[in-house]
């Protein structure tokens, strides 16, 4: 894929990241104020699929990848972590900004397309960079992507990545392609987290297997540590998510 369709993509993604998002965390959540305390009340809750891979994150330097509404960024804040987003939507970082101002912690909201984060961001930079839950399907170059990622990595640093099961979007997800070796994007509404039936927009996703993801970190400066699997929350027979855990070597 050329450099200007990728840039496309990109920016047509992240007009549907940006519509009416703002409000749609806002219902979602009943606010920051109201999400806040909730997190403060329990941070390791909401970091509970994420701590069990890690060492203690007081004064580490965390970046969630694509933080989104920044809720596990500001958990780990709350921990005594030196917390950072990067994701492109102008509307989550006012949620985040706002979510961590009522739960008095601090949060650094870096507005860029992750792939450009290098201009914003130093190198080598982060001691944990964590991926979580629908952040890889927005790439269609995933050497470029985990190239970024390394980049942004202290050496030694790890790289956590909690996300769909590949089997899980590829072959049994209604919207995804039914063929777990289709290298086709695919046209899919934008999440909604409230039960309104408002269309937020539109974007187009790639959906990779488990060993383009895992061979991906591995060419591109990461030594794996360890590959979990876990139960789909509808159907526990069948793979839902998984973790990746490696180390950022020189
Ligand atoms: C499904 S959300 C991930 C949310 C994550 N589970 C969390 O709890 O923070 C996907 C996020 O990726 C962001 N995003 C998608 N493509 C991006 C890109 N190229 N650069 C930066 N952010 C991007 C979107 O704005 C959105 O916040």
């Amino acid at each position: 894929m050329s450099g200007n369709t990728s840039k496309n993509l990109s920016a047509e993604n992240r007009l549907a990241w940006e519509t009416k998002r703002l409000d749609a965390w806002n219902l979602a959540f009943g606010g920051p104020k109201a999400e806040a305390e909730r997190i403060i009340a329990n941070p390791r809750h909401t970091l509970r699929r994420l701590l069990p891979y890690l060492p203690d994150v007081k004064d580490q330097h965390v970046c969630s990848v694509q933080g989104s509404h920044g809720r596990v960024a500001v958990a780990f804040s709350a921990l005594g972590a030196k917390a950072h987003v990067v994701d492109f939507s102008e509307e989550n970082s006012m949620f985040a900004l706002a979510l961590a101002q009522a739960a008095g912690v601090p949060l650094d909201y870096t507005v860029c397309d992750i792939l450009e984060a290098e201009k914003y961001v130093t190198p080598k930079t982060f001691d944990i960079l964590v991926l979580e839950l629908g952040i890889l399907h927005y790439h269609q170059d995933l050497d470029r992507f985990f190239t970024v990622m390394r980049r942004l990595a202290k050496d030694g640093s790890l790289l956590l990545v909690n996300e769909f099961h590949p089997t899980q979007r590829k072959l049994f997800w209604t919207s995804g392609p039914q063929d777990y070796f289709s290298e086709e994007l695919i046209e899919g509404e934008v999440p909604n987290p409230n039960d309104d039936g408002q269309k937020l927009g539109v974007c187009r996703y790639r959906f990779w297997t488990l060993g383009e993801i895992v061979t991906a970190t591995l060419r591109n400066g990461f030594r794996l540590q360890l590959l979990d699997e876990h139960p789909d929350w509808d159907d526990p027979k069948q793979p839902g998510t998984f973790t990746l855990l490696s180390k950022a070597v020189v």
